[in-house]
């Protein structure tokens, strides 16, 4: 899938391109029947909102479950990101966000980049996220929130919060929200014939299948889910292979280690039979919960 020079300059402009509908109900539902089996399962891979039983994130499903590690290789999502970073890629995170009825906890305001930068040693902003809807997402249950233009800041100060959720995350303090989301048009509101008018946060709504591109300094956050419907979303967030992590400190379902670029498949591969890896389908490896403070070496390319 190619950009067009309109996406492009948005992209560059507002920090996000969205695509409602993107992939098919059809497409969707072969993700979306697999996610149960997943969040019930007792591993530390899912992390469950806090003091409660429901999932807030399953990471890394595209290394033991089969229907995402195909979307983890699609060309819908892969090639666009491809393009913007004009680099091969690889699978820095993956994951499958629950966000449930009644259960889903906020995302405070933040950047990924923050976090990668701080925590992983990700050396430069050169990764991104690409979003898929497994649930319709309405305004009612706890759609995301974007500041656009404000990847344009860089990486701005954060703090790294470990109470408020039951996921650490370095977030953006108050103050810099209300500059930020001033400077991006302010409060919005409606005029007088009571069209609304947009402002400094805009939040991309849409059917189950719709996708969300978004740069990885991009300040983000979302509400709680009080209504009776899921929003279950998965995220990939794609690094430039150049560009990958220098540390361990996080485990490796949480921040990969294999910096090998993706390869995509066909553009049918949701609906149609293709082997893919399932290197943790028995379970995964204790490597991989092994973590360290100390800087690595960046990867060579081979002669
Ligand atoms: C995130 O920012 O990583 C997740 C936000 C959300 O799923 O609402
Ligand atoms: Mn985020």
């Amino acid at each position: 899938m190619k950009l067009t020079p309109d996406q492009l300059v948005q992209f560059d402009r507002d920090g996000y391109l969205f695509f409602p509908g993107l992939f098919t109900p059809e497409e969707t539902q072969t993700l979306n029947q697999a996610v149960p089996d997943l969040y019930t399962r007792r591993e530390g891979y899912n992390v469950r909102e806090k003091g409660k039983d429901a999932v807030r994130t399953n990471f890394a499903a595209h290394l033991y479950s089969e229907p995402f590690a195909k979307l983890a290789r699609h060309p819908r999502m892969i090639e666009p990101v491809q393009e913007l970073l004009g680099e091969a890629l690889y699978m820095h995170q993956f994951k499958i966000n629950g966000k449930m009825a009644f259960e889903g906890d906020v995302w405070q305001w933040h950047q990924d980049y923050g976090t990668w930068l701080n925590d992983d040693l990700m050396p430069t902003e050169r990764a991104m996220n690409v979003a898929i809807f497994l649930d319709d997402v309405t305004e009612h249950n706890g759609p995301l929130m974007f500041i656009p233009g404000s990847h344009k800041k860089g990486v701005v100060d954060a703090r790294h919060d470990l109470t408020t959720t039951s996921y650490p995350l370095w977030t953006v303090d108050n103050d810099l929200i209300r500059q930020l989301v001033q400077r991006a048009g302010g409060k919005g509101g409606f005029d007088a014939a009571g069209r609304p008018i947009p402002g400094g946060i805009v939040s991309p709504k849409g059917p189950a299948g719709s996708m969300i591109l978004f740069h990885s300094c991009l300040v983000h956050a979302s509400g709680s889910n009080l209504s009776p419907f899921n929003r279950v979303s998965v995220y990939l967030s794609l690094c430039a292979v150049s560009n990958h992590i220098r540390r361990h400190k996080r485990p490796e379902y949480i921040a990969h280690r294999d910096f090998t670029p993706i390869e995509c498949l066909p553009d049918d591969c949701l609906l149609q039979d293709y082997a893919v890896a399932l290197p943790w389908k028995d379970g995964v490896p204790a490597t991989a919960l092994q973590t360290s403070m100390e800087e690595i070496a960046p990867k060579r390319k081979a002669a």
